[in-house]
């Protein structure tokens, strides 16, 4: 699937809408993040931090994790907003649980300057240890 990035605006859309519901009382740094399955749905997620600060979830997995907790585990395209001057590439942790549900899916990082961060799943975690290595 090779799409512009204007039939992605209701996908980004949802990334922004749901960094209005982030609790990040401790960072103060708001994330949205939405993923577009095989079927055309669209999840969403906020980073919810925790007074423990190291369980704190971020956007990218919430976002997941509700395609998932939906029955929908083939992630295409993943959205990610942050309300910054530049955009915000996802963390590792989210990378490695990216690549569970969507290995080659692209992902699109934007704030509210004009930087946009294009990349695929694969360019951000290369060689990645997979679902496939457990089935060799
Ligand atoms: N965070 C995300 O939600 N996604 C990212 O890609 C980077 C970091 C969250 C975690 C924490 O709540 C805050 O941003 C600061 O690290």
């Amino acid at each position: 699937m090779r799409q512009a990035d204007d039939d992605f605006t209701e996908l980004m859309n949802a990334a922004k809408k749901a960094s209005r519901q982030a609790y990040c009382p401790y960072s103060k740094f708001p994330v949205g993040a939405a993923v577009l399955t095989r079927d055309g749905s669209i999840f969403s997620g906020c980073n919810v931090e925790n007074a423990s600060f190291g369980l704190t979830i971020c956007a990218e997995r919430n976002a997941t994790f509700h395609a998932v907790a939906s029955g929908k585990t083939d992630i295409q395209v993943v959205a990610i907003y942050t309300p910054t001057a530049t955009p915000t590439a996802p963390c590792g942790a989210c990378r490695q649980v990216l690549n569970e549900f969507g290995p080659s899916a692209r992902v699109l990082s934007f704030c509210d300057g004009p930087e946009v961060i294009r990349l695929t799943v694969a360019e951000l975690l290369p060689r990645a240890f997979g679902p496939s290595n457990l089935n060799e």
